[in-house]
């Protein structure tokens, strides 16, 4: 299937499905001589598992990884890095009800369309399993930019209409760390609580919740991104929207510098630095030095218990409740896939800007 690879020099390429015998990602051009063992990708890998709240898919995953190749002694050799992650708490039954319906929301009436067979078991190559093998791969990413200082956070700005509500310094400290503590990864204990407490009563009716998530890049150098038609806005924008229920992507101020005037949108510059980001950090697909600020809009999860309207596959209507393992929002598992993407690109415009950088 074409279409799962992303990045130039940093190359990461995933494959599996929800419901196969394991899922994996091949990573290539990743830098030799750089400290890699199967712990320091299996700690992201943790941060994404089903089970942190009870809004979560109950399926149990161990996702241990294993490396398979592009490493020796603990360090990168150069060489393709190949990872695999065992598919084990597999239950297909619950999809055979729905083997020839077609879930309202979900990628099954698309993928049929396009592939004309369809692969039934948990959502198939479309199933938020696959992730698993982005936020591996992000880990080494990682590895590579935070050699250079850069840090990627995202944490839960909103979920089902609840938005934080931090300003000023709060808003500033936020990190790994604070987040660290709350299990829907919210930097807000207050907004959390109510989260929590709307999150249960969608589960309980059978409803799912959507959410926004904001990603912060520190520490990125200017210089980064590569015009024209690999703005660093752009890739970000396109590794973020590859992923599943993301159906928005803002940048600084994103939608709202529609509403402002030049002299409002503007940052000013001055010998000191910026006096203002409403650009999130990049200017003409470049990075300024800045903060990077993303944020991404989550659909909610579209396999409800909730009675819906769809099809089957003779295009006849039928109505359905869907049982199966199922998360109720995508956040929080989401996050630790946004900084996986982000981090990839990241990591693969720092090695291009490495390899054309002026004297
Ligand atoms: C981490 C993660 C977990 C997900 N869990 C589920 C789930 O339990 N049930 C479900 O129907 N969709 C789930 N999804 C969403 C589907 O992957 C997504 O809705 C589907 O591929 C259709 O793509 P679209 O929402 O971008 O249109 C999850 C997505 C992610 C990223």
């Amino acid at each position: 299937m074409s279409g799962s690879s992303i990045g130039v020099l940093f190359k990461v390429t995933t494959w599996g499905e929800s419901h196969g015998p394991a899922i994996g990602a091949i990573v290539e051009g990743c830098p030799s001589g750089i400290d890699l063992i199967a712990e320091d990708i299996q700690k992201a890998l943790d941060r994404r598992r089903p089970g942190r709240i009870a809004s979560s898919s109950p399926r149990k995953e161990e996702d241990a990884v294993k490396i398979l190749s592009g490493t020796f002694q603990g360090k990168t050799t150069g060489t393709p890095i190949s990872l695999i992650i065992e598919n084990r708490d597999v239950n297909s039954s619950a999809y055979e009800d729905i083997k020839d319906i077609f879930r309202p929301g979900q990628g099954d009436y698309t993928y049929f369309k396009k592939y004309g067979i369809r692969d039934y078991r948990g959502g198939g190559r479309a199933s938020g399993r696959e992730t698993a093998a982005r936020v591996a791969a992000g880990a080494i990413a990682g590895k590579i930019i935070s050699k250079e200082g850069m840090e990627v956070i995202a944490y839960t700005k909103a979920l089902g209409g609840i938005a934080i509500k931090l300003k000023g310094d709060a808003a500033k400290k936020i990190s790994h760390k604070n987040i660290a503590g709350s299990t829907l990864m919210c930097p807000d204990p207050d907004a959390a609580k109510e989260m929590e407490a709307k999150l249960e009563k969608a589960r309980r009716s059978g409803d799912s919740l959507g959410g926004i998530v904001e990603i912060i890049v520190r520490g990125c150098p200017p210089g980064l991104g590569e015009p024209v038609f690999d703005k660093m806005d752009a890739d970000l924008a396109g590794a973020l929207m590859g992923i599943g229920t993301v159906k928005g992507v803002e940048i600084g101020a994103g939608f709202k510098v529609a509403e402002m005037t030049g002299s409002q949108a503007n940052d000013p510059i001055t010998p000191e630095g910026f006096l203002s980001n409403h650009a999130g950090g990049i200017l003409a697909g470049i990075t300024t030095g800045q903060d990077i600020v993303i944020r991404v809009a989550c659909k909610p999860i579209s396999s409800i218990a909730k009675v819906q309207q769809t099809i089957d596959v003779q295009g006849k209507p039928v109505e359905l409740s869907i049982k199966g393992r199922h998360d109720v929002s995508v956040i929080p598992r989401i996050i630790t896939v946004c900084e996986a993407m982000v981090s990839i690109i990241l990591a693969d415009h720092l090695l291009r800007q490495k390899a054309t950088a002026h004297e």
